[in-house]
């Protein structure tokens, strides 16, 4: 009977310091190093080419891949939803908050660069629309790398490196609190600098703690990366590398430096 009692009590002991090694995230939640499988074959998603507002100034603007073409990096339902509802949803409310009003007729620029930031349903729908139209078309299934001619250049100038204004970016993403975006964004002296927006706030519109022309932006809500890689946002930016498309990046930096 003693040695059953020891025996149980050996086992209740082992099985507690098991419970006790489950390694914890940050937020103390159980980190389960677990992410849903990917494996399965993407579902049907439909075709980009579908996706159209209700009318009105703005329209969708495409995508020149597949949803489930950068599953390397993103899965095809996070695509999916991320562009058929979330953006079309920006793009719809953005059409009905400038209905019968002077921004009708203003480029999406000029009614960030002119917001009033008491106007939420411009401010969100508007910021949604400029980011999500930048974030889609900077991303390819044949992205990753790295930038070339002139934007390297000014990289290597403004951070020492590629590898350095990775790691700027990524930790702008990771520390930028609740839903938002990092920006890289050319500044009014002409240089290259890195930061983050809350909400869909970005850097053309007035009283952000980063100003300048976007040229690339990472979105960092949940909606874009939860599926694969639910609390692990720091995961999904270090993926996302994989699918820039920094030729794009670099016609926005030239733009951006001709004015
Ligand atoms: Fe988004």
């Amino acid at each position: 009977m003693k040695k059953l009692s020891i025996l149980l009590g050996s086992l209740m002991l082992t099985i507690g310091v098991v419970s006790c090694e489950q390694p914890k995230t940050e937020n103390n939640e159980v980190n389960t190093e677990k992410t849903v499988s990917t494996d399965a074959p993407a579902e049907s998603a439909g075709n980009p080419a579908d996706v159209k507002t209700d009318g009105g100034t703005f329209q969708m603007p495409g995508l020149k891949y597949g949803y489930a073409d950068l599953e390397k990096s993103i899965d095809a339902k996070t695509m999916e939803v991320h562009y058929s509802k979330h953006f079309l949803g920006y793009a719809n409310k953005l059409n009905e908050a400038i209905k019968g009003t002077p921004n009708e007729s203003k480029s999406i620029e000029e009614i960030m660069k002119t917001l009033d930031l008491k106007n939420g349903a411009l401010r969100n729908n508007g910021g949604g629309y400029y980011n999500h139209t930048m974030y889609f078309a900077t991303m390819s299934p044949n992205g990753g790398g790295q930038p070339t001619g002139a934007l390297a250049d000014a990289i290597n100038k403004d951070f020492g490196s590629f590898d350095e204004l990775k790691n700027k970016l990524a930790d702008a993403g990771a520390k930028q609190f609740g839903s938002g975006w990092a920006w890289l964004v050319v500044g009014k002296d002409g240089k290259l600098a890195v930061g983050s927006t809350a909400n869909q706030d970005n850097p053309l519109m007035p009283g952000q703690s980063i100003s300048g022309t976007p040229i690339f932006g990472i979105d960092v809500w949940e909606h874009a990366y939860y599926l694969r890689y639910q609390n692990k946002r720091p995961d999904y930016i270090t993926a996302f590398f994989d699918v820039v498309d920094w030729n794009v990046v670099g016609e926005n930096f030239a733009k951006a430096t001709a004015k």
